[in-house]
């Protein structure tokens, strides 16, 4: 199947949550070069393609929040996500926020707080952080409009993770990296779903792969699709076994 015969409600439907979620369903998002790359000069941008910015969208547009590791909201100088008139009545009419919250994951609270992540955005950010984090950072953090919330004592794991978005019925989880909290979520096995894209390019260099924990934790995972573009974009969902 090529991804320009498909239409966006044919990509809606592949990409769909399971119905009636009683906790959070967490969805991962990455995409890679074909020799597992994960970025170009410290930024994913350089490895995507046409058929991976319809997924990207279509990902966003279906999700209650979009959970990301500080250190991608620092390197790709996260704002708040976009919607127009049109998207936000699709979403209120799937029974959604008219916007997803972008929801940041720290240990160290350092975020800027004249980023975009506070600036460009409709709605406040969730800083979901540990009471270890440096109190005065938290403070300006507030200050500059984030909704903070201290979700676990000293490290944040992926059961705390999913607490909170459940308690806040966040339950069609997006999370968008980076490397570090993919590995933790794969090491608390809370990852339900991942959808990888492989660019169709070799990249070299240093750059690090998508899941970085410091041990391997093999999790067998089931195709839900595989999806090519004629670029040779490959688009793949793959849920747990
Ligand atoms: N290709 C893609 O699709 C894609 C997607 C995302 C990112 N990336 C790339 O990945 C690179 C960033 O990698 P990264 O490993 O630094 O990303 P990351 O996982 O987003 O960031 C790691 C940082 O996030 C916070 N964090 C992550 N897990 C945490 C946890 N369980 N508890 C508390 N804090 C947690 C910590 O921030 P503090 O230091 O603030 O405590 C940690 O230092 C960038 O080059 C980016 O472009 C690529």
């Amino acid at each position: 199947m090529r991804p320009p015969e498909l239409g966006d409600e044919d990509l809606r439907s592949l990409y769909g949550y399971p119905d009636e979620l009683d906790s959070p369903w967490f969805r991962v998002n990455f995409v890679s070069s074909i020799d597992g790359a994960v970025s170009v000069d410290g930024v994913s941008g350089g490895l995507g393609t046409p058929a991976d910015k319809r997924v990207f969208t279509v990902l966003r547009e279906l999700a209650d929040v979009i959970v990301v590791g500080a250190g991608t909201a620092r390197s790709e100088n996260y704002g708040g996500a976009h919607t127009d008139t049109e998207l936000a009545q699709r979403r209120t009419g799937s029974g959604l926020s008219a916007v997803p919250p972008i929801a940041v994951v720290t240990a160290s609270a350092r975020l800027d707080p004249t980023s975009r992540l506070f600036t460009d955005t409709t709605i406040p950010p969730l800083v979901l952080t540990s009471a270890a984090a440096d109190a005065t950072r938290l403070q300006h953090l507030r200050d500059a409009g984030a909704d903070v919330q201290i979700v676990a004592e000293r490290e944040v794991r992926g059961t705390d993770l999913v607490s909170a978005l459940d308690q806040r019925g966040l339950r069609r989880v997006l999370c968008e990296g980076g490397p570090g909290l993919f590995g933790t979520l794969l090491e608390d096995g809370v990852v339900d779903e991942l959808c990888v894209t492989t660019s169709p390019r070799l990249i070299g260099g240093t750059a690090g792969r998508i899941s970085l924990s410091p041990t391997a934790v093999p999790t067998s995972m089931v195709p839900r699709h595989v999806l090519a573009d004629a670029d040779g974009t490959l688009l793949t969902r793959w849920v747990r076994a």
